[in-house]
């Protein structure tokens, strides 16, 4: 393994990251009462510090932003303090970590809204295949999501402002990066493509329009904390949360070469195969690669070898592993003693205890021979 690229070093902005095995962001709907992280996500997370880097899960920006319960807040001070847990436990062994900034947009029902009002999105269309989680007797049930209705330009800057104070939070909170969530169908995607924003005002239409909410909240992001501390998450051509973009390769070079100019610590993009979807062409590839000029983190169900060869090609500088990090804290480490990986049990992925949690067992350590 001493050639390996995967396990070798990387510097991203100032964190310098011991290998190249990024933590994917991981819904895992733990959090307490007030969706304020606690002690058991602490050390679930402090688990998993030997990555390079850890992208947290999904974090709503505002009431508002939910779709799901128990996911985890970023808006409040409760909020901030439980995750002050999180990030001491993760530097304390050394890791670094990121927090994912979350608006669910469309995908949540009325349930999770102030006031129980629809959800919002930038046209009034639901998403028929989306699926939203309620608490129900203790249980996760899955509920339908709510027609949307459309945000005003008022509403829009509002939620922008509402991402910048989130960023500011995570500061506080003492996380490294902030990396947006402009994947999925989630809000920002619901921008991006043609098939969920159908506005005629400055935010839909054209490449540039649907791309503007995303750019605007990018550069309020910059704003506050620097670019070198914001990341975002893309999934072109992913049709998660039934999105259907007809120019999605298109915005993806657009967007790269617009934050290229920005010169943003990353971006991470989550390709179709992440949910049975087709791979991308090289030449897909090789066009993002081109016309971004800073790290790339590409995730999907990579295996070890994989990612491996998609970094020796110079596609991508970092790989991202979801599944993989939820049944095995100590990747890294089975990564670099070539050592079998657990297999991560579906039915305990979303909400309860820290059964299918904490309790996958990690290697034993090396002993030194006398
Ligand atoms: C999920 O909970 O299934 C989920 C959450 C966020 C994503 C993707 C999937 O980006």
């Amino acid at each position: 393994m001493s050639n390996s690229k995967l396990l070798s070093s990387f510097q991203l902005s100032d964190l310098k990251l011991p290998n190249r095995v990024i933590m994917a962001p991981l819904t895992r709907s733990r959090a307490s009462t007030g969706d304020v992280p606690n002690q058991l996500m602490a050390q679930y997370y402090a688990q998993r510090a030997s990555a390079g880097l850890i992208i947290s899960e999904a974090s709503q920006i505002s009431p508002q932003g939910q779709g799901y319960a128990c996911t985890p807040g970023i808006y409040s001070q409760a909020q901030i303090t439980g995750w002050q847990q999180v990030t001491q436990a993760v530097h304390q062994k050394g890791g670094r970590i990121a927090i994912q900034l979350w608006h669910v947009g469309r995908i949540s029902n009325r349930i999770f809204q102030p006031d129980s009002q629809p959800p919002v999105a930038p046209s009034a269309i639901k998403a028929e295949s989306g699926r939203s989680y309620n608490l129900q007797q203790g249980q996760l049930t899955r509920i339908s999501t709510d027609t949307p209705r459309a945000l005003s330009i008022e509403e829009i800057q509002a939620i922008i402002a509402n991402y910048r104070q989130a960023a500011i939070n995570a500061m506080e909170a003492g996380f490294d990066l902030v990396e947006l969530h402009a994947a999925n169908g989630y809000l920002p995607d619901q921008f991006l493509a043609t098939n969920t924003n159908q506005r005629s005002d400055e935010y839909g239409g054209s490449i540039t329009n649907r791309a503007r909410f995303t750019l605007e909240i990018i550069d309020t992001l910059i704003d506050a904390i620097g670019a070198q501390k914001v990341g975002i998450r893309l999934s072109p051509k992913g049709e998660f949360n039934d999105i259907v973009d007809t120019e999605a390769e298109a915005m993806a070079i657009y967007l790269a070469e617009q934050l290229n100019k920005r010169q943003i610590a990353y971006i991470h993009i989550n390709e179709p195969t992440w949910n049975n979807g087709v791979p991308y062409s090289d030449k897909f590839r090789q066009q993002l690669r081109q016309t971004f000029n800073g790290p790339i983190i590409v995730c999907g169900a990579y295996t070890q070898t994989k990612a491996e060869q998609i970094i020796q090609q110079g596609l991508a500088d970092l790989v991202a592993f979801g599944r993989p990090y939820i049944a095995n804290g100590d990747l890294v480490e089975r990564f670099q003693r070539q050592a079998e990986l657990n297999t991560p049990e579906p039915e305990t992925f979303y909400g309860g205890d820290e059964k299918g949690y904490t309790d996958y067992p990690l290697l034993e350590p090396v002993t030194e021979l006398a």
